[in-house]
C-alpha cells in the first residue's frame, strides 16, 4: 500500500518535491501521479528535472479544456488509477483544478486525503482556486497549515482541531535547497541585466490577462515601468495566448523559465510584480520587494510580515505602487514562522504518526 502523492501544474512540483524525497528518505512507498495538467515541457518535465524528483509513476495525460472538462478528465484518470492501486492516502498541494479532482475522488473511494497548503482563503469565489480551496479542504482528513490564519480560518469553518496541523511552507523547502545553485548561475547575466537592477513580472490570472482591452492596458503600463528600470518578464501559456507576437521597448517577453532560472531572477529584482500566489511566498521568504497586481491574497502573512504590497488591477495604481518600491529603502526581511526549509520533514513525521491508527 503506497501514498499516493500528485501533481498537476507547475507550482505543485517545488511543493511536492520536498515532500516525496522526505517519504523516500523514510522508506515509505510512494505512487507519484502526474495528472498531465501541464504538459509543456518548460511548464512541466523540465521542474521535475531541476528539483530532483523521481519521474512520475503514472501520467494521466489530460491535458487543457474547460473547468468541467479538465476537472473530469483528472477524476476520471484517478478513479480508474486507484480502483487498482488502493493507496493508503492521497496527497495533495495547493488549489489547482488537480488538487481539487483528486480529494474527490479520493473521497468517494473512502481513501484519506493529506492536502498542503490548507486554509488559505482569498474570500473572492470568483477566482477558481477559491473554490478548489475550500472543496479540499472540505474532504481532507489532515490539513497541513502554513501560516497561523489559515489554520484559524479552518477551525472558524468548523474543521476539527486534530486534523490540522502547522507545518510551515514546504515551497520555501525547495527554495532553501536550490538558491546557491540559482545565484551561481547568474541568470540575470542571460537577459543582460545586472543584480538589483531589473524588475521581473508574472502575470496569468485570468483577470488580468483574460480581456483583450484591459490587457492592452496593463501591457502600456509596463512600458511605462521599463522607462524606469528594464523588465525581464517570462510570459504563461495563458498570457502567450493574448500577447501573440506584441514588443515593448525594454521588455524581455520570453518563455517560461526552470525554476533555477527564475528563482534567481527573482531572488536579485530590484521589485517583482505578479499575480501568482507562489511567487508572493517565495519573495516574501527572500526579502525581495513584491507587488500583487490583485484586490486580494490568500496569503496575507506575506503582507503582515514579508515584502508583499497589494496593488489592486488598476493599471496606474500598480504602476505607482511599483515605482514607489524602487524609492523605499529596502524594508527588513521578516521569514514567517517555520518557513525554515523542513516543512516537508514536520508532514512526514504527521503522517508517519497518523498512518498505524488509520
Ligand atoms: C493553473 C492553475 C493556477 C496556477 C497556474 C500556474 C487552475 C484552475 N489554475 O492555471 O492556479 O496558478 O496553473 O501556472 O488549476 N497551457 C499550455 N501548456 C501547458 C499548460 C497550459 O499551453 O503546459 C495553456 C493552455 O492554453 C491552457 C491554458 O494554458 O488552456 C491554461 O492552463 P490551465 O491548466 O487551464 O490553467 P493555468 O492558467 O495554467
Amino acid at each position: 500500500m503506497t501514498i499516493a502523492c500528485v501533481v498537476g501544474a507547475r507550482p505543485n512540483f517545488m511543493k511536492m518535491g520536498p515532500i516525496v524525497q522526505a517519504l523516500h528518505s523514510r522508506d515509505l512507498e510512494t505512487s507519484f501521479v502526474h495528472t498531465g495538467q501541464h504538459y509543456d515541457s518548460n511548464m512541466s518535465q523540465v521542474f521535475v528535472e531541476e528539483l530532483g524528483l523521481p519521474a512520475p509513476d503514472v501520467n494521466l495525460g489530460v491535458g487543457s479544456g474547460s473547468h468541467a472538462a479538465q476537472t473530469a478528465a483528472i477524476m476520471i484518470g484517478l478513479e480508474q488509477l486507484w480502483l487498482h492501486e488502493r493507496p493508503r492516502l492521497v496527497i495533495v498541494a495547493g488549489d489547482i483544478n488537480s488538487t481539487m479532482a483528486a480529494a474527490l475522488v479520493a473521497a468517494k473511494l473512502s481513501i484519506p486525503i493529506a492536502h498542503v497548503e490548507a486554509g488559505l482563503r482569498s474570500f473572492d469565489r470568483t477566482m477558481p482556486e477559491e473554490i478548489n480551496r475550500i472543496v479540499t479542504d472540505t474532504l481532507s482528513d489532515l490539513l497541513f497549515t502554513s501560516e497561523d490564519a489559515s489554520t484559524r480560518q479552518l477551525l472558524a469553518e468548523g474543521i476539527a482541531r486534530d486534523k490540522i496541523h502547522f507545518v510551515g511552507n514546504c515551497m520555501i523547502d525547495s527554495l532553501e535547497r536550490q538558491l546557491p545553485a540559482a545565484l551561481a548561475a547568474e541568470p540575470w547575466r542571460r537577459f543582460r541585466c545586472e543584480p538589483a537592477r531589473y524588475g521581473l513580472v508574472t502575470l496569468h490570472r485570468p483577470a488580468n490577462v483574460d480581456d483583450a482591452a484591459a490587457f492592452a492596458r496593463t501591457l502600456e503600463m509596463l512600458g511605462e515601468i521599463a522607462r524606469h528600470l528594464p523588465l525581464i518578464f517570462p510570459v504563461h501559456p495563458r498570457t502567450r495566448a493574448r500577447l501573440a507576437d506584441r514588443e515593448i521597448p525594454n521588455v524581455a517577453l520570453v518563455d517560461p523559465q526552470p525554476y533555477l532560472t527564475f528563482l534567481g531572477l527573482m531572488a536579485r529584482a530590484a521589485v517583482v510584480l505578479t499575480d501568482s500566489g507562489g511567487v508572493q511566498d517565495e519573495t516574501t521568504a527572500l526579502g525581495v520587494p513584491c507587488v500583487t497586481m490583485r484586490d486580494n491574497t490568500e496569503r496575507p502573512i506575506t503582507v503582515t510580515l514579508g515584502t508583499n504590497v497589494l496593488a489592486g488591477t488598476k493599471p496606474d495604481r500598480v504602476r505607482d505602487v511599483v515605482l514607489e518600491q524602487l524609492e523605499r529603502p529596502a524594508r527588513r526581511r521578516e521569514v514567517p514562522p517555520l518557513w525554515d526549509g523542513s516543512a516537508a520533514h514536520r508532514i512526514v513525521d504527521v503522517v508517519m504518526r497518523w498512518l498505524p491508527d488509520h
